[in-house]
C-alpha cells in the first residue's frame, strides 16, 4: 500500500466573530485535523467520509467556510491537496442545508452549469449529466425546474450538480437537515452509494447522531463556546452499509455514548438523535 495521501489539513486554526451586542464570539478555537485518502490494494485512491458532530453554534458552518475559502481564518493554516486555501476553488465543492440550485434553469442545466463554466464540451457534458441524473435518481425529470420538485429532489440536484466538477473534496453542511425522516435516510443511503462509487473525500457537517455514525468512518465530536474538537471517534461498523443498521444494539449503544460525550462538552446548543 501507498503512503496515505493528505487531503484536508487544518492546523491551530481559530476564528472570532463581533456580535452585535460588541461581544466576541470565539466561534472555532485551536482546530486542528488532517484528512486523508487510502489506497486500496489495486492502487485505487479511495477517500474518507468524515463527519463534524456537534450542537449549534459550535463552529461547524464556520470551519467549513473556511476550507471553502468563503472566509478566512483569525489564525493558523488551511491545506486542501496540500495547497494552502486562498479562497473558493474548483477543488472543493460545497453543498448546503438550504436548496441553492438556479431556479430558472432546468434540473440538466443546473447540473451542466458548472461544466459549462470549466469548459467541458457539450458532448462531454450531456454524457456526465445523463450519468449523474441516473445516479441521483432524477430520470424522468431531466426538464424540471427545481422550484417544483420535492426537498429530497431538490438535494438531488444539488449533490448532482457538485459531483459534475468532480471536486477533490466535498463540503456537506446538513444537506438533509431539512428533510423529513423517511427522506433523510434515503438521502443518506444515496450519499453512501455515491461516495463509494466515486471515493471521493467527504465532509459532512451534522448536529443529529444517528445520521454521523450512519455515514461516518470517524466522527470528530465538537462542543461550543468556544469551538474545538474534544473527540475523535472511530466507527466501526464495516461498509457497506445499509438502513437496518440503525437498528442494531451496537449502534443504539454507539448512540448512547456518544450523546453522553456530547452532554459532558461545554455548550448547551441543541443536538439531535433521530429515529
Ligand atoms: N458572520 C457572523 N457574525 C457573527 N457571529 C457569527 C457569524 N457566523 C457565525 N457566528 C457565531 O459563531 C458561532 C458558530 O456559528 P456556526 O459556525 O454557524 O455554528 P454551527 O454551524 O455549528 O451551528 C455562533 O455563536 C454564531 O453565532
Ligand atoms: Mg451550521
Amino acid at each position: 500500500m501507498e503512503a496515505k495521501k493528505s487531503k484536508i489539513t487544518v492546523h491551530n486554526v481559530a476564528k472570532s466573530f463581533r456580535s452585535a451586542d460588541g461581544k466576541t464570539v470565539d466561534a472555532l478555537k485551536d482546530i486542528s485535523f488532517e484528512v486523508q485518502d487510502a489506497f486500496s490494494r489495486e492502487g485505487r485512491d479511495i477517500g474518507e467520509l468524515r463527519v463534524l458532530l456537534g450542537p449549534s453554534g459550535c463552529g461547524k458552518s464556520t470551519l467549513l467556510r473556511l476550507i471553502a475559502g468563503l472566509d478566512r481564518p483569525d489564525a493558523g493554516e488551511i491545506l486542501v491537496n496540500d495547497q494552502p486555501v486562498h479562497g473558493a476553488g474548483k477543488d472543493r465543492g460545497m453543498v448546503f442545508q438550504k436548496y441553492t440550485s438556479f431556479p430558472w434553469l432546468t434540473v440538466t442545466d443546473n447540473i451542466a452549469y458548472g461544466l459549462k463554466i470549466n469548459g467541458v464540451s457539450k458532448e462531454k457534458s450531456k454524457e456526465i449529466v445523463a450519468q449523474l441524473i441516473q445516479a441521483v435518481g432524477l430520470s424522468g425529470f431531466e426538464n424540471a425546474y427545481p422550484e417544483t420538485l420535492s426537498g429530497g429532489m431538490q438535494q438531488r440536484v444539488a449533490i448532482a450538480r457538485t459531483l459534475a466538477v468532480r471536486p477533490a473534496v466535498i463540503l456537506m453542511d446538513e444537506p438533509f437537515g431539512a428533510l423529513d425522516a423517511q427522506t433523510r435516510g434515503e438521502m443518506q443511503q444515496l450519499l453512501l452509494r455515491i461516495w463509494d462509487e466515486t471515493a471521493s473525500t467527504i465532509l459532512f457537517v451534522t448536529h443529529d447522531v444517528e445520521e454521523a455514525i450512519y455515514l461516518a468512518d470517524r466522527i470528530f465530536i465538537m462542543s461550543a463556546h468556544p469551538g474545538t474538537i474534544v473527540e475523535d471517534l472511530q466507527v466501526p461498523f464495516e461498509r457497506p452499509r445499509n438502513l437496518e443498521l440503525k437498528q442494531l444494539n451496537e449502534f443504539h449503544e454507539l448512540q448512547s455514548y456518544v450523546l453522553g460525550r456530547l452532554r459532558r462538552a461545554p455548550g448547551n446548543g441543541q443536538v439531535r438523535v433521530s429515529i
